[in-house]
């Protein structure tokens, strides 16, 4: 039996990106399962934006992390030992593992839940995961895709943007617009991944660009960063256009953050704007997730993974999304 565990807790709550001051290493006993439990071995953690805001004290859709505590995370753990009948050694569980080498899995809260049959453990992470999850029903219930939509979706080179866009155009978009950093990620997406246009926000005016390649308007926006695209999106709204509030990435550091002002054209254009929080659909995963999975085995979605070595890299794997360091889904193998 392994007799240390490493734990990153919140050390002081981040304004910006995390530093060397917001998170410290710790080490404890490995904990010892109880009856009705098991412990696990932490394989990969799932790197997600929306880690950095649970470290600020602010009202969010679960509680901050409090000081002292583990990095609240997704992750893959293998068991090791088991005192209950649901979970056998050499089994791999997703959960809420925290950013840690060992966690406890607990056989009557069953928030651990063995991988399906096959499913390697990043791809569990990525595209049949959460993230896979969140393209899915963001796009098509949220965003219910008509075909022949105009589809725009920002942050289109990261993990839920790369996968919305392809979902896309499997859905019949008329036309997949992708909003990303730089030529590289929107040659990626155009080429590898079949949008049919990309814009580099980093170069180019997204709103006059918008313009030139929706004439009729944008009917459905994906939006998963906020700021100035999601204004400028909402400037370029066709009549009655969908504005799906995945997340806003280019807020989350900054904590004077503003929400849109061009929010008029939804009245003007008699448009919807609708927020989202993808754990509100675990109860519908099993249908997306065998629909999904039939899209990757014919090679209609592709899946990117940038993955970070060692549990000691963390922080700066978080800090990739915010830099825009990572194509498509980061995660740390421990
Ligand atoms: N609602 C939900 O339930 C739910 C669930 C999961 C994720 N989300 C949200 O979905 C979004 C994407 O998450 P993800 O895990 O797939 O991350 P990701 O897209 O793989 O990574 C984040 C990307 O955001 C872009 N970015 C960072 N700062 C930016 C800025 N200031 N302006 C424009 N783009 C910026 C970067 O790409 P570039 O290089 O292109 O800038 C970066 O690669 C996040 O907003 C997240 O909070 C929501």
């Amino acid at each position: 039996m392994p007799d240390r565990n490493r734990r990153v807790v919140l050390a002081e709550r981040p304004s910006g990106m995390v530093d060397g001051r917001t998170v410290r290493m710790e080490e404890e006993d490995v904990p010892v399962p109880a009856a009705g439990e098991a412990l696990a071995q932490v394989r990969y953690l799932s790197i997600d934006p929306t880690i950095r805001t649970w470290m600020d004290d602010a009202p969010g859709y679960l509680p901050p992390i409090a000081i002292g505590e583990v990095i609240r995370s997704g992750g893959v753990a293998e068991v090791l030992h088991s005192n209950c009948d649901s979970y056998s050694p050499g089994q791999l569980l997703f959960g809420l593992t925290g950013w840690q080498d060992y966690v406890i899995a607990d056989d009557a809260e069953r928030a651990m839940q063995p991988l399906p049959e096959g499913v390697s453990p990043t791809t569990a992470l990525g595209v049949l995961g959460i993230t896979g999850m969140t393209a899915y029903f963001g796009l098509l219930d949220v965003g219910r895709i008509k075909e022949g939509d105009t589809v725009v979706v920002s942050g289109a080179a990261g993990a839920t943007g790369s996968t919305v866009g392809q979902i896309a155009k499997i859905k019949g978009a008329g036309t997949a617009v992708g909003i990303a950093g730089g030529p590289s990620k929107c040659a990626w997406i155009v080429d590898e991944l079949g949008f049919d246009v990309a814009i580099d926000y980093k170069s180019s005016n997204v709103s006059e660009r918008l313009r030139e390649l929706c004439p009729q308007g944008i009917d459905l926006y994906f939006d998963n960063v906020g700021g100035e695209i999601l204004d400028a999106c909402l400037a370029n709204l066709a009549m009655r256009g969908r504005v799906v509030l995945c997340g806003a990435i280019s807020g989350y550091n900054d904590p004077n953050a503003r929400g849109p002002a061009n929010y008029l054209s939804l009245l003007i254009r008699r448009g919807r704007m609708e927020g989202f929080i993808i754990l509100d659909y675990v109860d519908r995963f099993p249908q997306a997730q065998a629909e999904m999975a039939g899209w990757l085995a014919s090679g209609q979605i592709k899946s990117a993974e940038h993955v970070v070595e060692g549990l000691e890299h963390a922080p700066d794997a978080l800090n990739l999304l915010f830099t825009g360091g990572n194509t498509g889904k980061v995660m740390v193998r421990v």
